[in-house]
């Protein structure tokens, strides 16, 4: 007891390329950082834009107040934890967000987990009043997502060999009758259609 083995070789080898990945991960992060500083543009350009109106600035106070950024990210704000809404402008109409806002259960393309009645963690939010509502869903009708974002509802506007393959290769036959192409320009989807987590 108390006297410590010598490592084996293998361990050797097994720690020796451990602690060249953390180098080369440390060294990677670091030479990121000094070029994306020594840049004056943004390295990764933003696809997500907001324009508010007077209703939606009203609505971006009460969207802080009623912490929805507790559960949301918003303009780049709020917690990496859970929904992005940057963008969600570009994928539900005013309409359709006050009616989610207020009967979440009924207008959510899934079973919710936070929204719709308690003891859901969000349940406070159906019980806001009208007029905060309307605020929030302006706000959130502001987030747009230029075309092509991931955040928006539609890919970019030129043809794209990848996205044709990809659905010939891996969407199941039967999504053809049962979901509508939003590329297609007779599309009267008014959502993404949301495939049900598993
Ligand atoms: C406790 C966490 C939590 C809080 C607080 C919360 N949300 Fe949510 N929100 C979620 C989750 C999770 C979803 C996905 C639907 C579900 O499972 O309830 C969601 C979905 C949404 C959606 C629908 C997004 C889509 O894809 O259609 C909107 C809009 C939304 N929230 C707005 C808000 C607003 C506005 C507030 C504040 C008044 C708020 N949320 C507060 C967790 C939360």
């Amino acid at each position: 007891m108390g006297s410590k083995q010598p490592l084996k070789s293998g361990e050797k080898i097994l720690f020796g390329i451990f602690g060249v990945f953390i180098i080369l991960a440390v060294v990677g992060y670091i030479a990121l950082e000094i070029v994306r500083q020594g840049r004056d543009k943004p390295m990764f350009e933003s696809k997500t834009t907001y324009v508010f109106d007077e209703l939606g600035q009203q609505g971006s106070a009460v969207f802080r107040h009623a912490q929805c950024t507790s559960c949301h990210r918003a303009m780049r704000n709020g917690t990496n934890m859970g929904l992005d809404l940057d963008g969600i402008g570009s994928q539900r109409t005013f309409d359709e967000l006050v009616a989610f806002l207020k009967e979440p259960e009924k207008n959510y393309p899934a079973a919710t987990i936070d929204h719709g009645a308690a003891p859901k963690e969000a349940a406070y939010v159906a019980k806001m009043t009208d007029v905060e509502i309307r605020s929030l869903a302006a706000f959130l009708s502001g987030l747009r997502a230029e075309t092509g974002s991931s955040a928006a509802r539609k890919p970019p506007e030129e043809e794209s060999g990848f996205i044709d393959n990809m659905v010939r290769i891996w969407a199941p036959k039967s999504w053809a009758s049962r979901f509508q192409d939003v590329r297609d320009p007779e599309s009267t989807a008014p959502v993404a259609p949301v495939t049900p987590k598993p």
